[in-house]
């Protein structure tokens, strides 16, 4: 049976074969966008082109692109969840449409790979009457003959969530289920935000219905969205041919498609198991943790569910390593960090005690360099940033034990005070132990129970609850800051980076590399490699140097060329590991002409990049780096502003 490595291979060779160009991942952290800490889709990287900007490589494109769902940290443990997967992708960016689409993915699914087209089902979209938007009567149309194809009488039915699945196998669903945005539902769209329905693929696992009955939806109608367990969504078309414009919608320039489908979940199909860490890239991992817990995977309930938390968490935190977010307490870095905690945490439910993680990030790291290649050249540094976060967490766990025995004290001294006993630890401190020490309340219960004392769990999960609502609010208040802004100041903060990152080379030395780039309409923020701190003179010639750059008025201009061409012309930049042959490189000064940073030079700067740019640098205004500061380890920030 195919794996999940060889499932890759076939799908990117399956799209190339259909015309598309396939590129190697972007990183997880998105370059150059501000609005969301991570990627979180295929199609984050594509927005530009998707909203009608040319893309180098053509108008098929496709790959398999890493992703890290943030949100669902919590919900790791069952058999389906998990924070970082790959997402395997093909655009069409105005070139091909709904029928291309329905019959390879189609013929994908059940004649390359060889999913029986009887386990299938598929949903479309139901229309939108409030925002003028059709049901999408042709996609059920072409499914329905595909099955037909394949001896297969799909029967078409509405409103499933009230009627069940009603012998159906084609579905209509609200924009709730069938419309794809970075923002969810219509509704929520900001303004230049592009969307549109989708149809999804699901895998069903089995007729038995008793995945049903024992789920909390035992008492509404089993169907394919209802998350009992049976189905699983496997894949997902999204016809992006919508542009939100104020509170209306328009028709895009151009009609998209953006598939995507979850590499774990289509080998879960394949495998015709619902665990989803029962497929091959898991096998690995699984096996190191037996090994270093005497435990067998699958044997106990809370044992599996801490395999799973520690097989998700640590392969994570190898991706995010490897793409530069090292454990820290604030933005990627944060969540690194608390991948890591949790996987050392549920770790004791295995009786693991001694440091673990970089073997189990090595095994990841073998498992998956010959597609990630950068993983390999990182594997040092992953490996001791793992090993460093474990250490100091141990200790932190510690301390933990000893402000538990402070606890104990507390109760015993309240106790030669006033003769009356406390019996029980409140909820603000068990979840004090949680969040500050990284205690689980089961630790937290145990502890308990060992000095005849109880926990009140409803105190705590009520602290807990507000806890998130804080932590979920601050990610909602990420995402509002301006979808895909490409205003004039950030276009200028662009375009300033490409400077400054020049210049630093210039001052620093040529090891300077971008290691990430946040831009607003505020301020520029830019990471790059260099040990140590810049002194006050550095930072006043790279100023200098910027502002030189701009008072001299550049034009800025972009040509298309192999990446071969783009290294002989000196350009700087990310060149990707297999980025196919076009590239599109963005020269500050004249375009024929050598680079060389300084003042009298014709040519300032060349970088490969996907724009936009400002045309000429004089408008620019004055620039100033209002901070310089360590980001990580070997990492620097610069704070900047253009005034
Ligand atoms: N962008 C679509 C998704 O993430 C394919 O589901």
């Amino acid at each position: 049976m195919l794996n999940a490595q060889e499932l890759r291979k076939k799908y990117l060779e399956f799209f190339a074969s259909k015309g598309h160009t396939v590129i190697s991942s972007a990183s997880l952290i998105p370059e150059n966008d501000p609005t969301t800490l991570f990627t979180g889709s295929g199609m984050q990287p594509m927005v530009p082109y998707l909203l009608g900007e040319k893309h180098p490589l053509g108008t098929r494109i496709s790959d398999s692109q890493k992703c890290f769902r943030a949100v669902d940290m919590d919900e790791v443990g069952d058999n389906r969840h998990t924070t970082f997967f790959e997402m395997l992708g093909n655009w069409s960016l105005g070139d091909y449409f709904k029928n291309e689409q329905i019959n390879w993915i189609f013929d994908f699914l059940t004649e390359d790979i060889g999913l029986n087209p009887a386990r299938l089902f598929v949903t479309c979209f139901r229309g939108d009457k409030k925002n003028n938007i059709p049901k999408d009567e042709e996609v059920a149309n072409l499914w329905q003959k595909l099955f037909q194809k394949k001896g297969i009488d799909a029967k078409i039915v509405d409103y499933p969530e009230q009627g069940g699945l009603q012998d159906g196998r084609i579905f209509y669903y609200d924009a709730n289920k069938n419309w794809w945005s970075r923002a969810g539902i219509p509704e929520n769209m900001p303004d230049g935000e592009p969307g549109g329905p989708d149809s999804e693929m699901f895998w069903d696992f089995g007729i038995d219905l008793k995945f049903h009955e024992q789920s909390k939806w035992k008492d509404k109608p089993c169907h394919v969205n209802c998350d009992c367990g049976r189905f699983m969504e496997i894949g997902n078309n999204v016809f992006m041919e919508y542009l939100k414009v104020g509170d209306k919608f328009e028709k895009l320039k151009q009609q998209n498609v953006d598939f995507g489908g979850g590499i774990e979940r289509i080998a879960a199909a394949l495998n015709d198991n619902q665990d989803m860490f029962a497929i091959d890239l898991f096998t690995g991992a699984r096996k190191k943790l037996e090994e270093v817990s005497g435990k067998k995977y699958g044997e106990d309930e809370k044992e599996t569910y801490a395999f799973r938390v520690i097989m998700d968490h640590l392969r994570a935190a190898t991706f995010l390593i490897d793409d530069g977010a090292m454990p820290s307490n604030k933005d990627q870095g944060y969540f690194t960090r608390r991948l890591i905690r949790r996987a050392v945490r549920y770790a004791n439910d295995l009786g693991i005690t001694n440091i673990f993680t970089p073997e189990v990030a090595g095994i990841y790291i073998e498992e998956y360099s010959e597609h990630y290649p950068s993983l390999q050249k990182n594997k040092e540094l992953i490996l001791n940033e793992l090993r460093k976060e474990e250490t100091k967490f141990r200790e932190t766990l510690e301390q933990g034990i000893k402000e538990f025995e402070k606890l104990l004290k507390g109760f015993q001294l309240a106790l030669e005070k006033t003769g009356h006993a406390i019996t029980e630890i409140s909820g603000k401190q068990a979840f004090k132990l949680y969040d500050t020490y990284g205690f689980p309340i089961e630790m937290t219960e145990e502890l308990a129970k060992e000095n005849n004392l109880t926990v009140d769990k409803i105190g705590f999960d009520e602290s807990y609850k507000a806890h998130q609502q804080l932590s979920r609010q601050g990610a909602e208040q990420k995402f509002k800051g301006g979808l895909a802004d490409h205003g004039e100041m950030s276009v200028k903060y662009h375009t300033a980076t490409h400077l400054l990152h020049a210049a630093l080379r210039q001052v620093l030395g040529n090891h300077v590399e971008q290691k990430g780039s946040n831009i607003t309409a505020e301020r520029l923020r830019f990471d790059f490699s260099h040990s140590d701190k810049m002194t006050d003179e550095q930072i006043k010639e790279v100023e200098n140097l910027v502002n030189s750059a701009i008072q001299k008025d550049y034009q800025v201009s972009f040509a298309e060329m192999t990446i071969a061409e783009a290294k002989e012309k000196g350009a700087i930049g990310l060149f990707g590991d297999k980025y196919g042959e076009m590239v599109k490189v963005y020269t500050v000064g004249d375009p024929e002409q050598e680079v060389l940073v300084n003042v009298s030079s014709p040519t300032f700067s060349r970088e490969i990049c996907g724009g936009p740019h400002v045309e000429h640098t004089g408008i620019m205004g004055h620039f100033k780096i209002v901070k310089e500061e360590s980001s990580s380890a070997g990492i620097r920030r610069i704070k900047a502003i253009l005034e």
